[in-house]
Formats: structure tokens, sequence, C-alpha cells
């Protein structure tokens, strides 16, 4: 089998496969205006998606992020990484979460063979985390990592956002939690969907000049390496844990995209902001492998050069929650 190759020489060897698209919380960037999806939503069910990740590691797929909605509240979660597991060419699986009741599922995820865990923690203050999240749950989470790394599991990295509201509060605090604890900590880019428009205008302000400051104050650029996402990130002697930005809107941004999505129906998308989805379904529901091999080296000939975040002719996604981020 061949590996998966766009015509910019793209090698897509990273697939983020979302779970779910239900999700318990409601973020303000995310979902303003509360869950819009059915209330049972036909999702890949474990014999779908273990003929999906056969195929997908078969032709180079070597690292599988699941993402949601809030994948954690898939079940059948530990099934779906041990299936990943069982393949031999995925040398990562990784998972993107809120978090919301970490501590109680993780060992579950790790005994079943996870190994890169993202969480995402918008602010240290509770207070702030309320706001933004509307859940009260930040000493909680927060708690719930310091004990997964307690327990010796250190692949972990935090998102949160990059408000212009909270900006200020939000990088000491950050620098601080890294000062002492071994994880990547990024900050995300707010990115214009259909459902945040007004939220975008108020709140969305570029890395660039936070990233010169730190630059300044000591932090080293680390070297990329193959299967990594689309973060910047920096390393400081005086810091136990380093620091990233996602930036979307800065030049370049998709040059090393290596990332393929599939939503929890078996669409398959791109880019996140690419346009068109591609129905994978038929196939995974008949198991047929040759002819979603042969649909997946046609499909790869379409992938876009960047995003359209820039085209504002170009209708925006709804949400992240749609897309699995
Ligand atoms: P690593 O694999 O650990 O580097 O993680 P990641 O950054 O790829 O995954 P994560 O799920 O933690 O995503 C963090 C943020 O990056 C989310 O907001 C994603 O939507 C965003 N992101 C990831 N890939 C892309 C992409 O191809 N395009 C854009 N615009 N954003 C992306
Ligand atoms: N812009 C940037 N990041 C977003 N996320 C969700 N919606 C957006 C958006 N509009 C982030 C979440 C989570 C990650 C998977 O995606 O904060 O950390
Ligand atoms: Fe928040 Fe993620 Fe849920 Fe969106 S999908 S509301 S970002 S936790």
């Amino acid at each position: 089998m061949m590996n998966l190759t766009d015509p910019f020489n793209r090698r897509l060897s990273y697939l983020r496969l979302s779970v779910t698209d239900l999700c318990n919380y409601r973020c303000t960037y995310c979902l303003p205006n509360g869950y819009q999806g059915k209330a049972k939503p036909n999702e890949l069910t474990l014999p779908e998606i273990a003929t999906l990740v056969a195929v997908f590691a078969q032709n180079g797929t070597r690292k599988i992020r699941l993402t949601g909605g809030e994948p954690t509240l898939r079940r059948d979660l530990p099934e779906i990484i041990a299936m990943c597991r069982a393949q031999p060419e995925i040398e990562h699986i990784a998972l993107t979460t809120n978090a919301f009741r970490l501590g109680k599922l993780f060992p579950q995820y790790r005994a079943a063979g996870l190994d890169k865990l993202n969480v995402s923690i918008d602010s240290f203050n509770p207070e702030t985390f309320y706001q933004i999240t509307g859940k009260d749950e930040c000493r909680h989470i927060v708690a719930d990592v310091e004990q997964i790394l307690a327990d010796g599991f250190y692949n972990i990295k935090i998102n949160s956002l990059l408000l212009k509201e909270h900006i200020q509060e939000t990088l000491p605090d950050a620098l601080d939690f890294i000062k002492t604890r071994p994880v990547t900590l990024r900050f995300i880019e707010v990115m214009q969907t259909g459902d945040n428009a007004a939220f975008f205008n108020e709140q969305h302000i570029s890395a660039t000049q936070i990233e010169k400051n730190l630059i300044q104050q000591g932090w080293q650029l680390k070297p990329r390496h193959e299967h990594d996402g689309p973060a910047r990130e920096y390393y400081h002697t005086d810091f136990s844990g380093s620091i990233g930005f996602i930036a979307p809107y800065s030049k370049d941004f998709c040059n090393t995209c290596n990332r393929l999505r599939v939503t929890a129906q078996g669409k398959m998308h791109l880019c996140l902001f690419g346009g068109v989805a591609y129905d994978l379904r038929d196939f995974l529901r008949r198991d047929d492998r040759v002819g979603l091999t042969q649909f997946l080296h046609e499909t790869m000939l379409l992938k876009p050069e960047h995003h359209y975040l820039h085209d504002k002719k170009v209708g925006l996604i709804t949400n992240l929650s749609m897309t699995g981020g």
C-alpha cells in the first residue's frame, strides 16, 4: 500500500477522528447557542471505526487523535483506543478532551493504549474558567491533571484559548503552571466560525507579539517533528514545561499540514475549513477496504493548499464541535 500524499508533497500521517459530536460544555467561542445537532447522532460503530483505522494505517497514518465534541462521552472509548492500538502501524494514539471526569476515566484509556493527552484549560482562575466554559470545573480538572502527572504520564498538552479580554491574566498564570510541571501549554488563536462571529471580532488577537516578547525573555523555538500538530512550541531552561502557539491566521501555517479529519458520522474533511465533506460511510458499512483505499488516494489530489479563513466569500464551518477541531 502507498502512503497518502497530496499534490503539495505533504504526507498525511495524522488522522483526527471525531467519535461523537455531542458535548457537555457550552464554551463561549464554540457553542454559544448550545448544541444544535440531533439528540441521537448516527455515530460510526465500533466495526466501522475498525475498518477506517485499518485502511488509514495501511495507507500511511501513524498518529490518530480522537476528538469530538467531547470524546469521553462515548462509553466505548476504551475499546476504540484498544482497536487503534491493535494496528501495528499506528505509533501514537492521542485524545483531545475537556477533561470532565477525566480522573476517573483516564486509567482505562491509558491501559487501552492511549499515549498522548491534550486537555482544554482556558484559564487557571476558576471564575474566568466558569465565564468561558459555563462549568465550575477548573479546580477539579487541574487536580486531575496533577494526578495523571503524579502517576507518571507526562505526554500532556494543555490548550488555552488566546482571548483579548483575559490574556493579561492567563499568560502569567500559564507561565506559573509550567514553571514546575513538564507539560506543554499552547495558546490557540480564536478561529472564526459561523456560530461565533461577534465573539471572534471582540476577542481575537494574534499570537505574534506575545511570541516576540517570549523570545526576548530567552524562550527558544523547538524543532518540529514529522507527526507534530500545528503549534509552534518554545522551551526555556528555567521552566520544566513548554509554551506553544497555534496561529492559523499566520503566514505559512498550512505548509506543514499532515492532517486529515473524519467526523463522527464518517465524513472526511481535507481541511478544518475545507468546505466539501467526503462520505466514507458506505465503504465502512460494507467493509470495502479496497474501494476505500482507492477513494482515499483519489481524494487526496483535491486537498486544498491552505485554509480559507482569510477568504470571507467561502462559508465558514458552523463550529469546531462538528469537525473535531
Ligand atoms: P498535537 O498533535 O498534540 O500537536 O495536537 P493538535 O494541536 O494537533 O491537536 P488539538 O486537538 O489539541 O488541537 C488544538 C487546536 O489546534 C484546535 O483548536 C484545533 O482545531 C487546531 N488545529 C489542529 N489542526 C488544525 C488545522 O489543520 N487547521 C487549523 N486551522 N487548526 C487546527
Ligand atoms: N477557535 C479556536 N479554538 C477552538 N476550539 C474550539 N473552538 C475553537 C475556535 N473557534 C478549541 C478548544 C479545544 C480545541 C480542541 O479546540 O478550545 O482546546
Ligand atoms: Fe467547549 Fe470543546 Fe465542547 Fe466546543 S466541543 S463546547 S470547545 S468543550
